[in-house]
């Protein structure tokens, strides 16, 4: 689905709140000591930028992710990274590996979790992997209207036949009321300690359309899968019906494809801990 090379070039927004994120919690990362897990790392940089060089210097990460282009692309680009190691795992798996089972003090993940369906089977597999004590800082998207694009072009007859799984690619919470509180009594139930569970209105500018069209196809799970004299049209579809919801301003009156795009998401952080006693 993804392509690793495509989707590091395309990545600033996700760079962006790791970079706000890791800093408002360095002190947390630092502590954060011995054999540590990141869920969803693709292409490895967002672990290497911002976390690796916040963790206590003795701690080693292994970078995990479902896609196997993504675990070969991080192996090889970082090889000589010898606090670094890669694993495929899936994180919404009913049946994690035998041997990943209570091995991780840390566990972190970015722009991962919105991809799966099952939180409730996610949120047990975080607290199988973590050692008694563990702790684990989580940032994904809760909801962002850009999503709505896929349900109107998945509605579109020529469009259809290449989305009917639509709903898989949703976030969960994009249609939930009362997100954060129906998160925090998930995580409860699961058997974690809450340290700090937020919903937050987010906003980044895309300087052009362009980068946000790179954004955009960079994430988009369909276009693959279409006919190739079909993908140009979709793209543009798709840029539109994205950019009629975001804010469209700095037009240039020159030049109709230059403008700026703020867009507005909502991601959820959580910081939680495994007690001691489980
Ligand atoms: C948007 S990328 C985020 C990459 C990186 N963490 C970042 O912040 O730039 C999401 C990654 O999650 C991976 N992913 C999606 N579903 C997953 C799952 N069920 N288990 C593990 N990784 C998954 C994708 O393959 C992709 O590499």
């Amino acid at each position: 689905m993804y392509k690793p090379a495509v989707y590091s070039s395309a990545n600033d927004l996700q760079r962006h709140d790791a970079d706000d994120i890791s800093e408002e919690y360095g002190d947390e990362i630092a502590e954060m000591s011995g054999r540590c897990l990141d869920i969803g790392s693709g292409p490895g940089d967002v672990v290497i930028d911002f976390i690796l060089p916040k963790l206590n210097p003795n701690a080693t990460i292994v970078c995990s992710d479902i896609s196997e282009p993504m675990v070969n692309f991080g192996k090889e680009r970082y090889r000589d990274n010898g606090r670094l190691s890669f694993v495929k795992l899936n994180i919404e798996a009913p049946d994690l590996p035998e041997d990943l089972i209570g091995q991780f003090d840390h566990v972190t993940s970015f722009y991962c979790l919105h991809w799966c369906q099952d939180m409730r089977q996610v949120f047990k597999n975080i607290f199988r992997l973590l050692r008694p004590g563990g702790t684990t800082l989580l940032a994904f998207l809760a909801n962002n209207p850009g999503f709505y694009a896929y349900e109107v072009l998945a509605a579109m007859p020529r469009y259809q036949p290449y989305m009917k799984d639509v709903e898989r690619y949703i976030p969960v919470f994009q249609h939930t009321d009362r997100q954060r509180e129906t998160l925090k009594a998930l995580v409860k139930d699961v058997g974690f300690e809450v340290h700090h569970c937020s919903r937050r209105e987010r906003s980044y500018i895309f300087n052009s359309p362009d980068i946000l069209s790179k954004y955009i196809l960079a994430v988009n799970p369909f276009i693959e899968r279409m006919p190739t004299d079909l993908r140009e049209d979709y793209k543009k579809d798709l840029i539109r019906e994205v950019a009629k919801q975001k804010i469209i301003f700095n037009k240039n009156n020159n030049n109709e494809n230059e403008y700026s795009i703020l867009s507005r998401y909502y991601l959820f952080i959580v910081y939680l801990r495994k007690p001691l006693t489980k």
